[in-house]
């Protein structure tokens, strides 16, 4: 079943010009990019985006990275998008994330692991309309999607 995830470049991503690894990687998957933007994030929506968060003792230091540069914001849609995505990007820790996924490729830091992505459907509806308009996200027919169903 097709279904949409919420996927941003962090900070350290796009400050290391990763964007475009990023995109390639969804791409070649199979994947279809609905919605794309570029932005410095603000204290709000930035606590907003990780306020499951706030309790947590990195919180600060977390949103105060989050807004510390350029982000990228993308809505991926495909087939199982979120678990394929996450899959993709691999453990939070970079250290810990499997060689072949994006943070085990490109990262070595905890905080600074490039990427981030929902981790449920229900967490993509949410961080997908923090970002997003309903009029932002585009539906469209990719040529060779018959072979990607
Ligand atoms: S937790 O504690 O298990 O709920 O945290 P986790 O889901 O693994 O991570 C949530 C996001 O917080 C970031 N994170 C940190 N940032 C800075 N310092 C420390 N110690 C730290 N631990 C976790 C982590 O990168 C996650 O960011 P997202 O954007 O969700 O991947």
């Amino acid at each position: 079943m097709s279904e949409r995830t919420f996927v941003m470049v962090k900070p350290d991503g796009v400050g290391r010009k990763l964007v475009g690894e990023c995109i390639r990687r969804f791409e070649q998957r199979g994947l279809k990019l609905v919605g794309l933007k570029i932005q410095v994030l603000g204290e709000d929506i930035a606590q907003k985006h990780y306020e499951e968060h706030k309790e947590k003792p990195f919180f600060g230091e977390l949103v105060g990275f989050i807004t510390s540069g350029p982000t990228v914001q993308m809505v991926w849609e495909g087939p199982d998008a979120v678990a394929q995505v996450r899959k993709m990007n691999g453990a939070t820790n970079c250290l810990k994330a499997d060689i072949g996924t994006i943070r085990g490729d490109y990262g070595l830091s905890m905080q600074n692991n490039i990427i981030h992505a929902s981790d449920s459907p229900e967490t993509a509806q949410r961080e997908i309309a923090l970002y997003f308009e309903a009029n932002d996200l585009l539906d469209y027919t990719m040529l060779d999607e018959h072979w990607l169903q």
